[in-house]
């Protein structure tokens, strides 16, 4: 079998789907090769995050592990926050096919993208962030579009 059951778990229930209005960060990023697109979603209060939500436009490992780091992350601090690795991500989900190892890369990027930019809206510096790759990637429609 080629999927763990946790992937297949999390890709069939994922967690955390959605968008949250007002968020405190956005992160958007893009596999150019792929075409796969995620967003995430960060509710950040007190620097702990209160809520995460994500969409991702992308297969289903893509789909798994952006749940799966949206699990990880809810209620920790931006510090631990900044430990949850696509790594991490890959060892709670039981591992994934090499193929599809940047998948959970995407996971990881779209997560510290939305940090960047709540950094960005309070004029704080996180450390070990870095900014997000500028990507020549596609973006999700907005619901009104
Ligand atoms: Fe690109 Fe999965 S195939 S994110």
């Amino acid at each position: 079998m080629m999927y763990s059951k946790k992937v297949m778990d999390h890709f069939m229930n994922p967690r955390n789907v959605g968008e949250i209005e007002n968020a405190s960060g956005v992160g958007e990023v893009g596999n150019a090769k792929c075409g796969d697109i995620m967003k995430i979603y960060l509710d950040i209060e007190d620097n702990i995050i209160k809520d995460v939500k994500f969409k991702t436009f992308g297969c289903g490992a893509a789909v798994a592990t952006s749940s799966m780091a949206t699990e990880m992350v809810k209620g920790k601090t931006i510090q631990e926050a900044m430990k949850i690795t696509n790594k991490a991500v890959m060892e709670a989900l039981d591992g994934l096919p090499p193929v599809k190892v940047h998948c959970s890369v995407l996971a990881e990027e779209a997560l510290q993208a939305a940090l960047w930019d709540y950094a960005q809206k309070n004029g704080i510096e996180i450390e070990g962030l870095k900014p997000p790759k500028s990507g020549d990637h596609h973006h999700i429609p907005e619901n009104d579009e």
